[in-house]
């Protein structure tokens, strides 16, 4: 199974982000961005604009995580800024089906998240449209918060389900990713890492970057 690296920029510091991502352009496989409208969650990030403008500072995947409350007016200004994929939250949308397609329409991957104390439930019937399932390991909105053990069943019931519909669907875990808690990922099933305050309030986040690019190459860890 691919493990993939996705260092979150959201507790970098923006003022500087395409240097930041430099930072971290060896380590990581996708760039994970936080889009958040003051709405789906208290805080307020950015939007399309700064997906643009990041774009031509580095060659990976932007992976969009949209914590706002209409996910669906975002995904034309996504697609045009060169996103590469948007997870949208299955408790922002009412027609999640609606949401996966309108995003492989405009030629994106698209992702469900759920809040922790959203059953998995909520995303089985969607395994057949869906790139990538992202069950948080926090409650969506902040950095720095700590992850939650109580969802590590719920990740490793995705895996299971990922594997009875035998499709290429990735498995993400965000928030509270760090050395201790990413292995209790890795055995659970997660196959893509998102990580912010453990790379970017890292004294040298690059090293950071690369610590957990070892850890995960490593073949068991
Ligand atoms: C939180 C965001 C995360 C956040 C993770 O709502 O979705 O991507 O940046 O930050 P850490 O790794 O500090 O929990
Ligand atoms: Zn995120």
């Amino acid at each position: 199974m691919i493990r993939r690296l996705a260092p979150s920029v959201l507790n970098a510091d923006l003022a500087q982000l395409a240097d930041q991502v430099r930072l971290v352009e060896e380590a990581a496989d996708w760039i994970h961005l936080d889009l958040m409208d003051g709405h789906f969650v208290p805080n307020l990030s950015f939007g399309p604009p700064v997906v643009a403008a990041l774009r031509p500072h580095t060659v990976h995947y932007l992976d969009c995580h949209l914590m706002v409350a209409n996910p669906e007016a975002l995904l034309p200004a996504l697609a045009e800024a060169g996103a590469g994929g948007v997870t949208i939250h299955v408790e922002a949308v009412d027609d999640p089906g609606r949401a996966l397609r309108a995003a492989a329409d405009l030629g994106m991957a698209a992702g469900l998240a759920l809040r922790p104390g959203t059953p998995l439930q909520a995303v089985l019937p969607h395994l057949e449209a869906v790139d990538l399932v992202l069950p948080m390991t926090v409650e969506p909105g902040f950095g720095g918060q700590a992850f939650e053990d109580g969802v590590l069943p719920k990740i490793a019931a995705a895996r299971d389900a990922i594997g009875r519909a035998g499709r290429p669907v990735a498995l993400q875990v965000d928030g509270g990713v760090n050395a201790a808690t990413l292995p209790r990922c890795l055995d659970a099933g997660a196959d893509v890492f998102v990580v912010g305050t453990a790379i970017f309030g890292a004294d040298d986040p690059a090293a950071a970057a690369k610590a957990f690019r070892a850890l995960l190459d490593r073949g068991d860890r």
